[in-house]
C-alpha cells in the first residue's frame, strides 16, 4: 500500500515537471543587447543583495518589505554550500539555511530573485562557501579543470537547481528566479590556472546551461564567460570601469555595486556616501546599463564561525539597511528617489536610441529618445569642485559638483545625484542592563593541556587545519622541554601563519600575538621562565576563519611553522622537529557548553567580588531577561578581549574588541542578538574569553534610530 502511493506520487511529479519545464517565448526570461526580457518585456531592474543565513527567518519578511519599499525589484543571494552540506551527502536546509522559504517569502512580496549558486562564492564567508571536507578528496584542486572538483561542483549545482525546479521557483515555471550565477569573480584567479582556467570556465558555463533552468546564467567579473552566459561587473564605479558584455547581444549588468566595503578587525568601517553611490548608479544607467545590484543592500551578521579570515562579525553594516535591518538615512531614501526617477523614464530608456553629447570639458549628456516612448536625458557634471551651468536643448541647468541630473522628458530636472533631500538619521544604542553584579556571573577556566595528556603526537609542527578539520578555531601544540641551568634568560620564538598565538609555560601565560589581514605571519618572541628539569610548553594556535579567496586555496596552511628557544641571547635550540602533542579544541567546546543541558559537565565557580577577570581561556555565564519592545538588541563587549558569544545555545559570532583600529577603537563593540534567539526571561548568556577581559563591563542594549524607521514615511 505504502509503496503504491509512493509510485503514484512519482508519476504525478514527473507529469507536472514535464508540463511546466518547457520554456516559451512569453513565459520566462531571455535577453537582448539592451536588457533582460521577462515574459516578453524588456526590464530595467534594481536589485539588492541579502544573504539568508546572515539574518533570521523571522527578520526576512520585514527586510524584504523594506527592500521593496526602497524601489528594489530583485533580491540577489548567494547559496552557501558549506552550510547546506556540512558533511558529504548530508544536507541541511533548516532554519537560517532554509533557502526555499527565503525565496518563497520574496515571491510572496512580488519581487524577483537572482540566485548566485557559485558554488564558490567568496563573500567574506568561511572558505568562500566551499565545504572543508572537499580538501580531503584525493586529487582535489579547486576551481580549475580538475575532475574531482568539477564532479562535486556539478553535483551540488544540480542539487540546488533541481530543488528550485521541484518547488517551481524559476521564472520559466512562473516562479521568481530570473537569473542564476555560476562561479564568481573568476578573472581574479583564472591566470593562475593557465589553459586549465580557460577550459574550466567554458566547462562551468556549459554545465550550468545544460541544467536547463529556463533563465539566463551570469558570471560576474569573468570576461571569458562563454555564450550564452552573461559577463557582469562588480565594483564601485562600473559606469567607468566595465569594458562591457563580451557580445553585443548581451545586456550590460552590474552584479555588485558596493554600498560600503567589507571590514576586518583592526579597521574602521568604510563609509560610502549616498551621493557617490547615486552618481555611479546613474552613470551606469546613462551608459546603457539595465541592471544594478547593490552589494549589500542588507549585510547582516556572520553568526557562529562563518566569517572568513579576520572579517568582523557584523557584515556591511553601512548598507542602506544596517546590520539590524534599520534604515540607514540618507542612503536608503536617496537611492529610493533615484530608482523612482529612473523608473519614470523606463520606456525611453529601454526603447529609445542612445546618443552621447559633449557639453563641456567634464560635462556630457546621455540621451535616450524614441518617437513613441519619449525622451530622457542624464546630464553629467564630472567636475568634482565646480557648480556648472549646462545648456541642454532649450533650457539651462545648474549642476552641483560631481553630479548627474535626470531630465524627465529631456526637460524637467527631477533628480540630482549630489542633491540629497532625505534627512540623515542616527543610530542610538541604549544600555538597558549592565551585567555588573559579580555574583550573577559564574566562571569556568580551561585547564592548560600538557604533552603527556595529548592523544595525538608527531615529530613535527602539523598544519593547523589538518588536525582541527575546521571543527574548532583552536589547536594546542604541547611539548615537554628539559632545561638546565646553562640556559640563562631563555626566550621562546614562535612563527605562525595564522592567526592568533597564546603561549603558556608551566601553566602560566607567557605571551600572545596575532596577525591581521595584511600581516599574515605572526612572529612572537617572549621571555619565559624555565625550571631545571621538565617544563610544559603549551601553545594555543587560534584561527579567525578560513580564507575566502585566491587560487589554490586547498594548499593554504596555518598554524605554527617554527618554534625555538634562545638561551643567553645566543644559543638557539630549534624545537620545530621535536615531538609535539596535539589537542584540537577547548574543553568547553568538546562538552558543548553552549547547550544548557551540558553546563554541569564542567565545574563552575562564583565570580565572587568580580575578581575573576583578565584571565585567559575563561568561560563566563549569566542569565538575563529580554529587553521590552521589539527593536534590535545587542551586547556591548568593549570590556572584553577576544572570543565567542552564545545566547541560548546560538552562537552570535566571534568578538574581538582588543584588536584596535589606528584610531584606538575596537572595529566592532556591539554584537547583534536577533530577537528570535530570545525568550521573555531566563536567557543564558555564555561568553568564551580567550585573552582576558572583565565580564562586569558587558551590557545589553537596544538599538534604534532617531526619527521613524518606517520605509514609507521617511520621504516627504
Ligand atoms: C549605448 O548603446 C547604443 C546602441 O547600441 C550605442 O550606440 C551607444 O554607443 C551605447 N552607448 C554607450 C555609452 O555605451
Ligand atoms: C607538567 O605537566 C604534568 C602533567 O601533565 C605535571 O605532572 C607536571 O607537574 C607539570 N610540570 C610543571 C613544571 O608544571
Amino acid at each position: 500500500m505504502v509503496s503504491d502511493r509512493v509510485g503514484f506520487c512519482l508519476i504525478l511529479l514527473v507529469t507536472v515537471l514535464g508540463f511546466s519545464g518547457g520554456v516559451t517565448a512569453e513565459k520566462g526570461v531571455t535577453y537582448d543587447g539592451r536588457s533582460l526580457i521577462i515574459d516578453g518585456q524588456r526590464k530595467l531592474l534594481f536589485s539588492g543583495s541579502i544573504h539568508y543565513p546572515r539574518s533570521t527567518p523571522e527578520m526576512w519578511p520585514s527586510l524584504i518589505q523594506k527592500t521593496k519599499e526602497g524601489g528594489i525589484d530583485v533580491i540577489q543571494t548567494y547559496v552557501f554550500w558549506n552550510l547546506h552540506e556540512p558533511k558529504l551527502g548530508q544536507f541541511d536546509f533548516s532554519g537560517r539555511n532554509d533557502l526555499v522559504k527565503f525565496i518563497k517569502e520574496i515571491r510572496s512580496q512580488g519581487l524577483y530573485v537572482c540566485l548566485r549558486i557559485g558554488p564558490f562564492i567568496e563573500a567574506e564567508w568561511n572558505y568562500g562557501g566551499l565545504p572543508f571536507w572537499l580538501r580531503d578528496i584525493p586529487g582535489m584542486v579547486y576551481r580549475t579543470d580538475n575532475e574531482p572538483f568539477k564532479y562535486h561542483m556539478q553535483r551540488f549545482t544540480s542539487k540546488i537547481v533541481n530543488m528550485m525546479k521541484s518547488e517551481g521557483l524559476y521564472a520559466s515555471q512562473g516562479g521568481p528566479i530570473i537569473l542564476s550565477q555560476i562561479e564568481n569573480e573568476y578573472a581574479n584567479v583564472q591566470a593562475a590556472f593557465h589553459e586549465k582556467g580557460v577550459s574550466y570556465i567554458k566547462w562551468a558555463g556549459k554545465m550550468a546551461v545544460g541544467l536547463q533552468t529556463g533563465v539566463p546564467w551570469i558570471m560576474c567579473k569573468s570576461p571569458d564567460a562563454p555564450d550564452p552566459v552573461i559577463n557582469t561587473c562588480n565594483g564601485m564605479s562600473c559606469g567607468e570601469t566595465f569594458a562591457g558584455p563580451n557580445s553585443p547581444n548581451k545586456p550590460k549588468m552590474w552584479t555588485e555595486d558596493w554600498t560600503s566595503f567589507f571590514q576586518v578587525y583592526g579597521a574602521e568601517p568604510y563609509i560610502r556616501s549616498a551621493e557617490d553611490i547615486a552618481y555611479h548608479a546613474a552613470l551606469f544607467i546613462a551608459k546603457n546599463g539595465s541592471y544594478i545590484n547593490y552589494y549589500m543592500y542588507h549585510g547582516g551578521t556572520n553568526f557562529g564561525r562563518t566569517s572568513s579570515s579576520y572579517f568582523i562579525t557584523g557584515y556591511y553594516d553601512q548598507a542602506p539597511l544596517d546590520e539590524y535591518g534599520l534604515l540607514r538615512q540618507p542612503k536608503y531614501g536617496h537611492l529610493k528617489e533615484l530608482h523612482a526617477a529612473i523608473k519614470t523614464s523606463a520606456n525611453p530608456l529601454l526603447q529609445g536610441k542612445q546618443t552621447t553629447l559633449s557639453l563641456g570639458p567634464l560635462q556630457q549628456a546621455y540621451v535616450f529618445e524614441d518617437a513613441s516612448s519619449g525622451c530622457v536625458a542624464f546630464l553629467v557634471n564630472n567636475d568634482a569642485t565646480k557648480v556648472v551651468q549646462i545648456q541642454f536643448r532649450d533650457n539651462a541647468y545648474s549642476l552641483r559638483p560631481k553630479s548627474i541630473g535626470i531630465l524627465q522628458n529631456c526637460k524637467n530636472l527631477i533628480y540630482e545625484t549630489a542633491k540629497v533631500n532625505v534627512a540623515k538619521n542616527s543610530r542610538i544604542t541604549t544600555p538597558v542592563q549592565v551585567f555588573n553584579v559579580p555574583d550573577k556571573w559564574e566562571v569556568f577556566r580551561e585547564t592548560i593541556p600538557t604533552f603527556s595528556g595529548a592523544a595525538m603526537k608527531a615529530n613535527a609542527l602539523l598544519e593547523h587545519t589538518k588536525v582541527t578539520q575546521d571543527k574548532t578555531d583552536y589547536l594546542w601544540y604541547t611539548l615537554r622541554f628539559k632545561a638546565d641551568s646553562s640556559c640563562t634568560n631563555p626566550s621562546l620564538f614562535i612563527e605562525s601563519s595564522g592567526h592568533v598565538v597564546h603561549v603558556f609555560v608551566n601553566n602560566a601565560r607567557a605571551g600572545s600575538g596575532h596577525g591581521s589581514r595584511d600581516i599574515r605571519v605572526v612572529k612572537l618572541q617572549v621571555p619565559v621562565r624555565l625550571i631545571n628539569g621538565d617544563n610544559n610548553i603549551s601553545i594555543l594556535s587560534g584561527m579567525v576563519g578560513l580564507p575566502d579567496s585566491g587560487a589554490y586555496m586547498e594548499r593554504k596552511s596555518y598554524g605554527l611553522k617554527k618554534v625555538q628557544i634562545t638561551c643567553g641571547g645566543t644559543k638557539t635550540i630549534d624545537l620545530s622537529r621535536s615531538q609535539w602533542g596535539y589537542t584540537a579544541g577547548l574543553l568547553g567546546e568538546k562538552v558543548r557548553l553552549q547547550n544548557s543541558m551540558n553546563l554541569n559537565k564542567v565545574k563552575w565557580s562564583m565570580n565572587k567580588a568580580g575578581l575573576i577577570k583578565n584571565r585567559p581561556l575563561a568561560w563566563y555565564k549569566t542569565m538575563f531577561d529580554e529587553p521590552s519592545g521589539n527593536g534590535p538588541v545587542g551586547l556591548n563587549m568593549a570590556s572584553m578581549g577576544k572570543g565567542e558569544i552564545w545566547v541560548n545555545g546560538e552562537s552570535i559570532g566571534r568578538y574581538w574588541v582588543s584588536f584596535l583600529t589606528p584610531a584606538g577603537r575596537p572595529s566592532q563593540s556591539i554584537y547583534h542578538i536577533p530577537r528570535a534567539f530570545l525568550k521573555p526571561s531566563g536567557n543564558l548568556l555564555l561568553v568564551l574569553e580567550e585573552e582576558g577581559g572583565d565580564p562586569l563591563g558587558i551590557s545589553l542594549n537596544t538599538i534604534s534610530v532617531t526619527g521613524s524607521n518606517n520605509a514609507q514615511s521617511q520621504l516627504s
